[in-house]
């Protein structure tokens, strides 16, 4: 069963070193995080996959990675300065700061309904370029990496002899300073995306719109969403973009979130092309292009059927990394009861639980807004035991937990019981998985295991896109568990028989099962993705 709760993988990150808050040591940096030794190794694997579908398997895509810093125009003329901003409200009566639209009327921190009026607030972050900081001299960090695509149009069409359609692909960061980044990865001030402009001929754009629709849904199946999880949202006009005419949101139904946006497929038109371009009243454009006499160029494209010059007209699949990483997570989390733990004992976990939730009840430690999810999480738990008791750790870790004094004690009779009983296991597409292959020695102080581990270990990684790892620092089982716990797909063991003939066990994430092959032929095997 895929996370019930953003919880459990927020634990998870914490626990494993997938994602670290940024600048943890001075107390963090509010909607910023950094990439831990597996994150990073997920998340380059979510683009790889993504860069591989989109550029290397179609011949009508180019790649591009522009620079965060761009001249300042491109966003005067991109429409961002006058238009990419959020509500902002004030409350009277505690001073926090909301977006408006995501509020209700009622201050989230104190309750009071005393707010100000919405105020446009610009997400852009400004920073000095050069020595002298006056009003001239500075530049936005993007929020978005599509303008370096747009404003360099003319340099790939010009470079790479392209004919209409084709497009430009992008990965890289983008930076919203937004009013309030919350829910973990979920909305935060940098972040990556993963952009196409997909130009085509005008009058064209509807059926590329549904082409590419379908495209991005085959890759999301791909990397293990089914289209069954993802709701398509055709976003009303009164929510579109200022660039867009029509939107497709791509909407995964999080944990605790429920449905949210994990891609948008736009269809922008001739706008930001339009927009960018000099000249722009002998171009038949069909947008409100922003009037621009600052550009050197016009972005156009001469079509050799009609000779004419025409606007390209543009698709635009953009998707961002931390949501897409999120939704990974989520959708291969799992938490296996391996063997039923005693009756005495669950009952012993349950009681302790109970006495937890009655202690969180009479806090008046605790805000009322903390008690209350404590105590809607802890009943769910205590309601689907005992397959639920893996949770006991997510919860605890939940904000205001460590002020219950009985947190311990529920900790020390759940916590053996789960490492004993249950597994937690991402069932990640091979071809995300942070470690393929992880090789263990069956004892460490054996010299002649140690030595065919290691030797294994380096002629798998030699030469392989994927990652192998050697382990020695537990008990197999205890091995299997923390694998398991971060997706690796295959676990091979050197043991006695390995040292006579040669061969090693492989165990498989899913199923549990190991068989035996040469050691020889463990990179052929482990090398085939699914
Ligand atoms: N160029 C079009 C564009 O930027 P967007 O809908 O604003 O469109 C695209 O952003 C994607 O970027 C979203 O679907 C989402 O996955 C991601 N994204 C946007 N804002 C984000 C934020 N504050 N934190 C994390 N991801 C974000």
């Amino acid at each position: 069963m895929p996370a019930t709760t953003l919880d459990q993988l927020v634990s998870l990150c914490k626990r494993r070193g997938f994602v670290f808050p940024s600048s943890e040591i001075y107390g963090g940096l509010q909607g910023v995080f950094d990439w831990g030794p597996l994150g990073v190794e997920l998340k380059n694997n979510i683009i790889a996959s993504w860069w591989r579908t989109n550029v290397y398997e179609r011949d009508d895509m180019e790649g591009l990675d522009a620079a965060i810093l761009m001249n300042r125009l491109t966003w005067r003329y991109s429409g961002h300065e006058e238009t990419f901003n959020d509500p902002l409200v004030d409350c009277r009566d505690c001073k926090s700061r909301w977006r408006a639209d995501h509020i209700k009327g009622r201050c989230p921190n104190c309750g009071s309904t005393n707010l100000t009026e919405p105020r446009p607030f610009n997400m852009m972050f400004k920073t000095a370029v050069g020595p002298v900081a006056d009003a001239d001299s500075f530049a936005y960090l993007r929020p978005e990496t599509a303008q370096g695509i747009f404003v360099n149009f003319g340099n790939v069409l010009a470079t790479s002899s392209r004919k209409l359609p084709f497009g430009i692909a992008q990965v890289g960061k983008a930076f919203r300073n937004e009013i309030n980044p919350r829910n973990f990865l979920f909305r935060v001030r940098e972040f990556e995306q993963m952009e196409i402009e997909y130009f085509v001929m005008p009058g064209t754009e509807d059926e590329w719109h549904q082409r590419w629709l379908e495209d991005r849904l085959v890759w999301w199946e791909s990397i293990g969403i089914p289209r069954a999880r993802i709701r398509i949202y055709d976003v009303p006009p009164d929510e579109l973009a200022h660039y867009s005419k029509r939107t497709f949101d791509l909407m995964y139904h999080y944990p605790t979130l429920g449905y949210e946006e994990v891609e948008g497929i736009a269809s922008r038109t001739d706008y930001d092309l339009g927009s960018h371009s000099r000249d722009q009243e002998t171009l038949n454009l069909t947008a409100r292009a922003n009037p621009n006499r600052e550009s050197t160029a016009r972005l156009t494209y001469y079509d050799p059927e009609s000779k004419r010059h025409v606007v390209p007209f543009v698709i635009e699949p953009s998707a961002g990394v931390g949501r897409c990483f999120l939704a990974v997570l989520a959708e291969s989390y799992d938490e296996q009861m391996v063997k039923a733990p005693p009756a005495e004992r669950i009952s012993a976990v349950s009681d302790a639980l109970e006495a937890f939730l009655k202690s969180v009840g009479r806090s008046d430690k605790l805000a009322p807004e903390t008690r209350d999810a404590l105590l809607e999480r802890g009943h769910a738990i205590l309601a689907g035991m005992p397959e639920t008791m893996p949770q006991i750790e997510a919860l605890l870790a939940m904000p205001g937990a460590e002020q219950v004094e009985l947190g311990k004690k529920l900790r020390g009779q759940a916590q053996g019981l789960v490492d004993e009983h249950f597994r937690t296991v991402l069932h990640l597409k091979s071809h995300l998985a942070p470690v393929r292959v992880a090789v263990f020695p069956l004892k460490r102080n054996h010299e002649g295991l140690v030595a065919m581990a290691r030797d294994l270990r380096r002629s798998i990684q030699v030469g392989s896109f994927f990652r192998t790892v050697y382990d020695d620092t537990g008990a197999i089982g205890k091995l299997y568990r923390r694998q398991d716990e971060i997706g690796t797909p295959y676990c091979v063991t050197v043991d006695f028989q390995s040292l006579g003939d040669g061969t090693v066990t492989v165990r498989n994430r899913d199923t549990m099962q190991q068989i035996r092959i040469p050691a020889s032929e463990v990179r052929a095997y482990v090398s085939n993705p699914s």
